[in-house]
């Protein structure tokens, strides 16, 4: 019987039930997890029927931020970065997380072996992931966060709060076509986060001038779109260490899976389960 989700429009791409059955199968559980496409007017029935019926839900575009008023309870994180990912439902009470920024931390330990704590980051994209993680950066430790976004005040609104609650945390905004700015930037960072949409398709332009991803770099790239964008081809052909999103995906579910069964997630079969996947 399914009683977890992941929803969202468009939906059918998604390889979480893989990934989350993998981990229900390793611990014998069965494979209680489904994907269901969600429109956005249909987002209020839906929760009124996850709050009787599922113990637990993912949340994908375009859903993470118009879940907040629909539920009972949402984590401080979750709600200083307006993202919620993950639904635990307990006896019909719904509360709401953000697992992004868990999955990014620890896909950046397990790709790069370099810890966030100190750490200086440079983004670009100021939608609901870079959201979502600068704030678990920020939380964790790290000691610079500067938002590159072709709607600037967007990076502008995070920055504020980010300075707002970490008086020492360096910050910063720019647009993404401030070449000289980004360059200077970078010859600081430690880790280039790559949180636009833009690389999905493989017509899309560059987010910011590839030349910037330079050879000699000090700094590791890391895309959190899980295909191989351009700028992560360009990033490896000039020799700078570069991952692609897939490793967040798995560790966000990890959180979930743990959050949701209290028991340790197997992150190998999750793996194996989400690479073996093939969604409809
Ligand atoms: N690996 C993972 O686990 C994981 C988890 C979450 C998200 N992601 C990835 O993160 C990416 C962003 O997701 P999101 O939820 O943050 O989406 P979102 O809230 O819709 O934000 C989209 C971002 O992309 C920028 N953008 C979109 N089209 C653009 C264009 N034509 N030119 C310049 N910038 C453009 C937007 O800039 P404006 O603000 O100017 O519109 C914004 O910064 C997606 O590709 C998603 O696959 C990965």
């Amino acid at each position: 019987m399914i009683k977890y989700m992941v929803i969202g429009d468009p939906v059918a791409h998604s390889r979480s039930p893989g990934m989350q059955n993998a981990a229900f199968e390793f611990h014998h559980l069965g494979s209680p997890y489904g994907a269901r496409r969600v429109r956005p007017e249909e987002l209020p029935d839906f929760i009124a029927f996850a709050r009787k019926n599922l113990a637990g839900v993912n949340l994908t575009v375009p859903h993470k931020q118009a879940v907040i008023p629909l539920i009972d309870e949402v984590d401080p994180a979750a709600r200083q970065a307006g993202s919620v990912n993950t639904l635990l439902i307990e006896a019909g009470h719904i509360r709401g997380t953000s697992t992004d920024g868990y999955g990014l931390e620890h896909a950046l330990l397990e790709n790069f072996h370099r810890p966030v704590r100190g750490g200086r980051f440079c983004f670009i994209g100021a939608g609901g992931a870079a959201h979502a993680t600068a704030f678990h950066l920020a939380d964790a430790g790290a000691a610079a966060i500067r938002i590159a976004n072709r709607t600037v005040e967007k990076a502008g609104r995070i920055a504020d709060r980010l300075a707002e609650l970490h008086p020492g945390l360096t910050v910063a905004v720019a647009r993404p076509d401030e070449t000289a700015k980004l360059e200077e930037w970078l010859a600081d960072t430690d880790f280039l986060i790559q949180a636009t949409s833009l690389g999905l398709r493989d017509e899309d332009p560059a987010p910011i001038e590839p030349e910037l991803l330079a050879p000699g770099s000090n700094f590791c790239f890391f895309d959190t779109i899980y295909r191989e964008t351009p700028l992560l081809r360009r990033a490896c052909a000039v020799g700078i260490p570069a991952a692609g999103g897939e490793l967040m995906l798995i560790h966000q579910g990890a959180k979930s899976f743990e959050l949701w069964t209290g028991l340790e997630a197997p992150v190998e079969q999750m793996r194996r389960g989400f690479r073996e996947y093939r969604p409809c």
